[in-house]
């Protein structure tokens, strides 16, 4: 696909934006370690953010293929994780955002294609899942080896592809931040997401653990076995968490920011924790909103550290993606892997599935994010096909459709999701 006017040569500017791309590929048959210079032999699909804004900014690509640099291994990838940041990376609504094109994705499994020079840990043709920064929604990833993980006996590409982010970021939330134990209790939002179903799944590891969510009330009949107490999104749940629990509760997990951050602190108990890890709140429409991005922060910055010192409170943050590039940080997402693994082996925890899309549907099954409707992750795989646009579905009957108009008709049909 050629470039749009004002942008510049897509594969070029992708192999010097993801840090994990060399100049050669080398054919796994031929060699299987390689170190990197030379020419690129191989093209694969990949979707590419064009630039930050509407959904209209995904494109599926054909690319060249950076061969694995020095400890580095390039994965066949047979499933991707979406994740909300997703959305938020799509919009520019972060701080220090890349610079675009750029592929998406943090979290995919395949297959080991082909190792850089100095990795021995893993054999072509091994089972993997992988976190990484960027890169992960195309047919073929580069990742550094601290963040490949290999799949546990019988655990599905799909679980795999579904695995890392969220469980390592419940985990990590939960257990480090928030030193979780016998007989607490937890509040948590986005109950029915990714993130909110990890959480669930292991506060049910702790015995006494009362848990709240809150969701959107079109999912609690799908959730409702998952959590103690299910509360509607748009209520006032400082009134209804107060109603079972008065005296609040000990950790609030905080994806939401703006006004929620100071609801989230009042909610908590003495000693207790707000940890907060998102702010979804800053997402109101299809594009970034400068508006809800300013409010979020301006009500975040009126907590009053003095008040956490007398009330006892404390008020933490966390984000997984720098975790991955500090050798600590590494280290540490390494053995929270190696926990979540062995519960996942013993049938503990299991990754719920939304549904499942090929690449070239990425932009209806971010719309099914934005929409509010997925339970569980949503994931893309390259080698599914997509489902053929509906024919009654010329005119725009989807938000995935480009309000630019810079779009063929033909992807702005409707196509039904595979629902687990
Ligand atoms: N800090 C980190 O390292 C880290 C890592 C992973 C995720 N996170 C954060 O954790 C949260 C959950 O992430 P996830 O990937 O598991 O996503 P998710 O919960 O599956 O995200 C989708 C759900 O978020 C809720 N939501 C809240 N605000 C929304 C908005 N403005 N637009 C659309 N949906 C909204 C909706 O559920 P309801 O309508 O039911 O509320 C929606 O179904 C996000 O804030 C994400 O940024 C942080």
């Amino acid at each position: 696909m050629a470039s749009e006017p004002g942008e510049p040569e897509t594969a070029l500017m992708i192999e010097e934006n993801k840090g994990c791309s060399g100049p050669m590929v080398v054919p796994a048959e031929e060699s299987q370690q390689v170190s990197g210079g030379g020419v690129v032999e191989r093209e694969a699909r990949a979707v590419v953010l064009t630039g930050f804004g509407a959904l209209s900014k995904l494109r599926v690509m054909k690319r060249s293929v950076p061969a694995p640099r020095r400890g580095e291994v390039l994965l066949c990838v047979k499933a991707c994780g979406m994740n909300f940041l997703d959305l938020m990376v799509r919009q520019g609504n972060m701080e220090n955002p890349p610079r675009t094109p750029i592929v998406p994705g943090f979290e995919c499994s395949g297959l080991v294609e082909m190792l850089g020079e100095g990795v021995e840990n893993f054999q072509v043709g091994e089972g993997v899942m992988a976190v990484m920064c960027y890169g992960a929604w195309a047919e073929l990833a580069c990742v550094p080896v601290e963040n490949v993980f290999p799949l546990p006996p019988g655990m599905s590409f799909t679980d795999g592809a579904a695995f890392p982010v969220s469980f390592l970021t419940a985990y990590l939330l939960l257990f480090d931040i928030g030193r979780l134990r016998e007989g607490m209790s937890v509040l948590v939002h986005s109950a029915g997401g990714g993130v909110g179903q990890a959480v669930a799944q292991l506060c049910a590891t702790v015995p006494g653990v009362t848990l709240f969510g809150t969701a959107s009330s079109s999912k609690h009949e799908a959730i409702r076995g998952s959590l103690l107490h299910l509360i509607d999104r748009n209520a006032d749940y400082v009134t209804e968490v107060k109603k079972i629990s008065p005296e609040g509760v000990d950790i609030v997990l905080d994806c939401l920011c703006g006004e929620h951050t100071a609801k989230g602190l009042s909610l908590l108990k003495p000693m207790g924790t707000c940890i907060l890890y998102g702010s979804s709140n800053m997402v109101t429409g299809e594009t970034k909103s400068f508006f809800s991005f300013a409010k979020s922060w301006w009500q975040v910055e009126k907590v009053n550290p003095l008040r956490l010192y007398e009330e006892n409170k404390c008020l933490a943050g966390f984000q997984l993606l720098p975790l991955l590039t500090r050798p600590d940080g590494a280290t540490r997402v390494r053995h929270t892997m190696a926990r979540l693994t062995h519960l996942y082996i013993k049938g503990v925890i299991r990754p719920r599935i939304d549904s499942v899309w090929a690449l070239e549907e990425v932009k209806e099954a971010m719309q099914r994010i934005h929409d509010r409707g997925n339970v569980g992750k949503i994931l893309l795989e390259p080698e599914k096909a997509p489902i053929p646009l509906m024919a009654s579905d010329s005119t725009d009957t989807s938000e995935a459709c480009d309000e630019e108009g810079e779009e063929d008709e033909s992807e702005c049909k409707e196509r039904e999701p595979f629902i687990h």
